[in-house]
């Protein structure tokens, strides 16, 4: 729902896809809700909020697929769930399509391999809530196409984005740099810091939102899972640090 309110807002006309009518009413309710709130802020006029909401159509079907040029995936962050959408989106968007993955640490490279066509897969990490977190990382793997990297840029500096590309490595940049900082955290809860003191003392070193609270919003199995990834990837070149070091004194 996040994404596609960043992106009615700047003209784009997306389809809002669920697998359930539950699910698809709350995200429409959640984007009608931040339209409704921008005219009573009076950010935008009536007719504004109206003319944007016009550009989501929500459906069940695959039935329009076939007019899409960029399909967002954003479905739970479990690799046999991203084959099985891709596998099944592929079956109605047309040649051209891009399919973004929006992931935090799972390998794009290995989302890719449910694919038909590597070349139009990409990494589009979008963080909550969509329309606040400036930050869009987008991830290639080799085989990712010119053309391909180029639209997802596109769409997300049309959304308004401060855009990023990185490679495929173990947790991008975003998870790679948090992973070690939320490890921490935790180390201080285990170790009986009680969870407000950890935010006080985290927000006021400046991070937006308090460790503990941060890794509640992750979520706890989520960030367990992605650490217990990350922990099997040997640490980025230890040796070349000190080695960097020594070459500095
Ligand atoms: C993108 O995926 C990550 C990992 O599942 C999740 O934390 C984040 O909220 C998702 N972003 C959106 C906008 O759904």
């Amino acid at each position: 729902a996040g994404i596609a309110q960043v992106s009615i807002d700047k003209n784009m006309h997306v389809l809002l896809k669920d697998m359930s009518l539950a699910g698809l009413a709350r995200g429409e309710e959640q984007i009608f809700k931040g339209l409704q709130l921008d005219t009573k802020k009076r950010k935008i006029t009536s007719f504004e909020r109206d003319l944007i909401y016009s550009n989501l159509d929500a459906t069940l079907s695959y039935d329009d697929f076939h007019k899409c040029d960029m399909v967002i995936e954003a479905v739970f962050e479990d690799l046999n769930i991203k084959h099985h959408v891709i596998k099944e989106v592929e079956q109605y968007i047309p040649e051209h399509c891009v399919f973004a993955s929006n992931t935090s640490a799972l390998p794009i490279s290995k989302i890719a391999t449910a694919s038909k066509r590597p070349e139009k897969i990409i990494g589009m990490h979008y963080f909550s809530p969509v329309d606040k977190m400036q930050l869009l990382e987008i991830i290639t793997t080799p085989e990712t196409s010119k053309d391909t990297v180029a639209t997802a840029v596109d769409v997300g500096l049309r959304q308004g984005k401060l855009v990023i590309i990185v490679g495929d490595g173990p947790g991008f940049y975003t998870t790679r740099i948090l992973a070690p900082m939320l490890a921490e955290a935790v180390r201080l809860l285990q170790e009986g810091v009680n969870p407000q003191q950890l935010d006080k003392v985290t927000t006021g070193f400046g991070w937006p939102v308090g460790m503990a609270t941060l890794a509640d919003e992750v979520g706890i199995d989520v960030a367990a899972h992605v650490a217990e990834d990350l922990g099997k990837t040997p640490p980025r070149n230890s040796i070349h640090q000190s080695e960097l070091f020594i070459q500095h004194n």
